[in-house]
């Protein structure tokens, strides 16, 4: 089929690939000139898994194109998927004005029947609007416009992985053709038909894929439901962690146990700095301001994010409280983006972390196997280290803000040599206290002794 992409960020770009990659012919466009730039040069503007590999062979198989020509992009595929943008707006709910945008656009410059997909998270409701938006822009043309809520549950790091394995795809619809048009454009990734970069040699058959089709409404509601309970799940651990501190327990054991009883699972129950990225934070509050425009209190769902800025508190008190004076003190912050495997420093809390440092008068050195390049560009004070042991030489503390498996794997009898002082603050609980203590280090992190 020929498809449409609208916005070349971590969706867009994602999407666009693995459906050119599943075999479809795919037109990609986005307003940012220079990244359009980059792709038709052969260049990928994201860090993400597989995905020069992905976009490599599409690009050989002549089965994607980019352009900046919105008008193109709109009028070449039979469907078309936006990806664009929807930040958060000063009281948290989110700005849908890029959607509004492009609908508009579509609705002006398509020749043909549509099918409009939206992938953009955004709140319940937005499809009755974007159908309202292509009726009242489309000025009484015949051409018909179908829309469909397509949510994306991909974890950046391993988003094309994701896109090849989902637990699900739903598809929320407005007719059966619409249901029909999607389930087409899946077919590959239900069927397993084709070699995903992932597995050369052909993906696993099983489990297989649920297509969910649903109500707009209920596509829109499943994504901010799910995205919203993975982050009380998180800050549910961390206030456990916080508990084991006062009660002497320790937070890996308890949620390890927890666990492994189905119903609750393994998933999501690290303890640590807390969740940030451009999904979470935004999503809950998002999913908070949306309930509370029609009258209901998603109390507990503002708990999780009051649980979850605060960590970063909790994260500082540990650090003064260890290092007694902050400001004059050299310190080594391990990890910028906000998780393992991305560049992504969006409301990250390394990024938070590192504010509070510098505010306290400390001198930061920072090291990311991936995040330097966007750190840099927001950090201005902070010296950056390619190397970790370069970042943490002559430093006072170790601060591991993100769970890097190269942090993981650190030498720490090496690192401790060249430290000032041997002290390690782990906001993600990556090593074993025991270890740590073996090794001489004055070792603190969440929820264990
Ligand atoms: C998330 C969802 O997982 C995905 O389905 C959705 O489509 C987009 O949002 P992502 O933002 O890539 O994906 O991050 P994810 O891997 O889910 O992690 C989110 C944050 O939670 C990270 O900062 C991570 O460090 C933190 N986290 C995760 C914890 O603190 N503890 C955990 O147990 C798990």
């Amino acid at each position: 089929m020929r498809l449409s992409v609208i916005g070349c960020g971590y969706v867009g770009l994602v999407t666009g690939a693995c459906l050119a990659e599943a075999g479809h012919e795919v037109m990609c466009t986005d307003i940012d000139a220079e990244r359009i730039a980059k792709l038709n040069a052969g260049g990928v503007p994201i860090y993400e898994e597989h995905l020069d590999e992905v976009l490599a062979t599409a690009r050989k198989n002549g089965r994607i194109s980019y352009t900046t020509d919105t008008a193109e992009a709109i009028q070449f595929g039979d469907a078309i998927f936006i990806c664009v943008g929807t930040p958060p707006r000063e009281d948290g709910s989110a700005d849908l004005s890029a959607i509004d945008h492009v609908a508009q656009q579509i609705a002006a410059e398509a020749k043909s029947p549509k099918l409009v997909v939206e992938k953009s998270t955004v709140p319940a409701r937005t499809g009755l609007e974007l159908q309202r938006t292509l009726a009242a822009y489309s000025k009484g043309s015949s051409i018909t416009f179908s829309v469909a809520s397509n949510p994306e549950f991909l974890r950046e790091g391993t988003a094309v992985y994701d896109f090849f394995h989902p637990d699900r795809i739903v598809v929320g619809v407005d007719s059966d053709a619409a249901a029909e048009m999607m389930r087409e454009i899946y077919k590959p990734i239900l069927e397993r038909k084709f070699k995903c970069q992932v597995h050369k040699n052909g993906c696993p058959t099983e489990p297989k894929v649920e297509f969910l089709v649903t109500t707009i409404n209920s596509a829109e509601l499943i994504k901010h439901a799910s995205n919203s309970f993975l982050a009380l799940k998180i800050s549910y651990a961390n206030v456990i962690a916080d508990l084991c501190e006062k009660l002497e327990g320790d937070v890996e054991q308890v949620t390890h146990a927890m666990g492994l009883d189905p119903r609750i699972g393994t998933q999501f129950l690290k303890a640590g700095l807390g969740f940030g990225g451009f999904c979470f934070p935004k999503d809950i509050q998002a999913f908070i301001q949306l309930s509370s425009t029609v009258g209901v209190d998603f109390e507990i769902l503002k708990a999780a994010e009051r649980v979850n800025k605060e960590r970063i508190d909790r994260f500082m008190e540990k650090v003064s409280k260890a290092l007694w004076v902050v400001k004059g003190k050299r310190v080594g912050v391990l990890g910028l983006a906000f998780k393992a495997n991305t560049d992504d420093i969006r409301f990250s809390p390394a990024i938070y972390v590192i504010r509070r440092l510098l505010e306290e008068g400390a001198e930061v050195h920072a090291t990311d196997p991936e995040a330097l390049g966007h750190a840099q560009k927001i950090l201005p004070n902070v010296h950056f280290h390619e190397d970790p042991y370069e970042a943490l030489r002559d430093t006072h503390a170790a601060l591991v803000c993100t769970e890097w498996a190269a942090f993981k794997n650190l030498d720490w009898e090496r690192a401790g040599k060249s430290m000032a002082r041997k002290l390690i603050v782990d906001g993600r609980n990556l090593y074993s206290p025991k270890r740590m203590a073996e090794l001489g280090f004055e070792y603190h992190s969440f929820g264990r002794s």
